[in-house]
């Protein structure tokens, strides 16, 4: 049996940052609002003509090079994302081309901020079943084109941004189990629930209104669900493989606010040392959000080779999804 292993990571934030104040001088909103329902100060926005294709290379680079690995390597690139360049071709295809490695199977998947998780299950699956040995996992947003600028309910949550790892199959060490000390994905969940489809979603697309549309949120109905769906998700994955929350030496969950990261992490007993937040300064970056933390921990030395790393997510469809992995 073939496992994923982590074997590096990546990122890349616009440059342009804007924080609460400077939205605050556009619509009703303060500093102290957004800081206390949301944790986030700020956020980073693409530029004028840039795209998350652009974003999306730029954190793939970053990981190929951590990884030490030619894109040459590659045999499989997925990409998570709820903001293409365009309707089509998948934006995976654009970063295949700039990484100059045709021929090899490039997707997009999209789960909007549980794509990070729906991808890398993806990805494994792939290595699973043989089919890749070398994959390339994105998650990239540009959320900031996708917002009624106007509309203070939303536009203070979001930001821009990509993340990217790479995953290699590497022989599962026979007999080990499921506490096995070897590196890579030990589980990955899914679930998806659309009955709550309009409580989160687009306003707009190609086959509706012809038009990119901008964010509709129903915050407390998701704030709701996001608390008990992930409770529920951590839960399944310690259970899955005979865990207790003591293993776990890394909780890096999807940032879209600190008030929902702190109730799952109450829920696993973690103390906040041990759960990854970059909610402060990114602001929910979506398919994004997950990779850009887990990128964060790595490059500053707190996520080390052999730690127990879980990451969730949550999203509009709903969807929800949890990766346990030893890094
Ligand atoms: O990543 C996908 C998943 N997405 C999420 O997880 C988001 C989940 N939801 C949330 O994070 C929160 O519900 C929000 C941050 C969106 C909102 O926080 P809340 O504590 O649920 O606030 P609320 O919607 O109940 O609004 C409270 C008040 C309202 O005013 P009234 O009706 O009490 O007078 C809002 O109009 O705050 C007002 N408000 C604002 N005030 C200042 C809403 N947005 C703002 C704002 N600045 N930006």
């Amino acid at each position: 049996m073939m496992k994923s292993v982590f074997i590096g990571c990546g990122a890349y934030l616009p440059q342009r940052k804007v924080s609460n104040d400077e939205l605050a001088a556009k619509v009703d909103t303060s500093d102290d609002w957004i800081v206390a329902r949301t944790g986030i100060s700020s956020r980073h926005i693409a530029a004028d003509g840039e795209m998350t294709s652009d974003l999306a290379h730029a954190a793939a680079v970053t990981a190929l090079s951590s990884a030490g690995m030619a894109a040459s390597e590659l045999d499989l690139i997925v990409l998570a994302t709820a903001t293409p360049d365009q309707t089509f071709p998948a934006t995976a295809t654009k970063v295949q081309a700039r990484l100059g490695v045709p021929g090899i199977p490039a997707f997009d998947v999209q789960a909007v901020c549980s794509g990070f998780i729906y991808a890398l299950a993806v990805a494994d699956n792939f290595i699973k079943a043989a089919q890749a040995r070398n994959v390339l996992v994105i998650g990239a947003e540009t959320f900031s084109r996708i917002l009624d600028w106007e509309d203070r309910t939303t536009c203070v949550l979001f930001g821009d941004g990509a993340g990217a790892v790479v995953l290699r199959a590497e022989d599962e060490v026979a007999g080990t189990g499921r506490r096995s000390d070897s590196r890579g994905i030990m589980s990955t969940h899914l679930h998806a629930d659309g009955r709550h489809h309009d409580m989160l979603y687009v306003d707009g697309g190609p086959s509706s209104t012809g038009t990119a549309g901008v964010i509709q949120m129903r915050g407390k109905e998701v704030f709701r669900h996001a608390v008990s769906n992930l409770a529920a998700v951590v839960t399944e994955a310690l259970e899955a493989n005979d865990l207790a929350p003591g293993d776990i030496n890394w909780l890096v969950p999807h940032q879209a606010n600190q008030r929902i990261i702190d109730h799952t992490a109450r829920k696993l007993k973690m103390p906040r040392e041990k759960v990854v937040l970059t909610v402060a300064e990114h602001g929910n970056t979506s398919a994004a959000s997950v990779p850009l933390a887990l990128n964060a921990a790595v490059s500053d030395g707190r996520i080390k080779q052999g730690d127990v790393i879980l990451m969730e997510a949550m999203g509009g469809g709903f969807t929800w999804g949890s990766v346990l992995a030893r890094w």
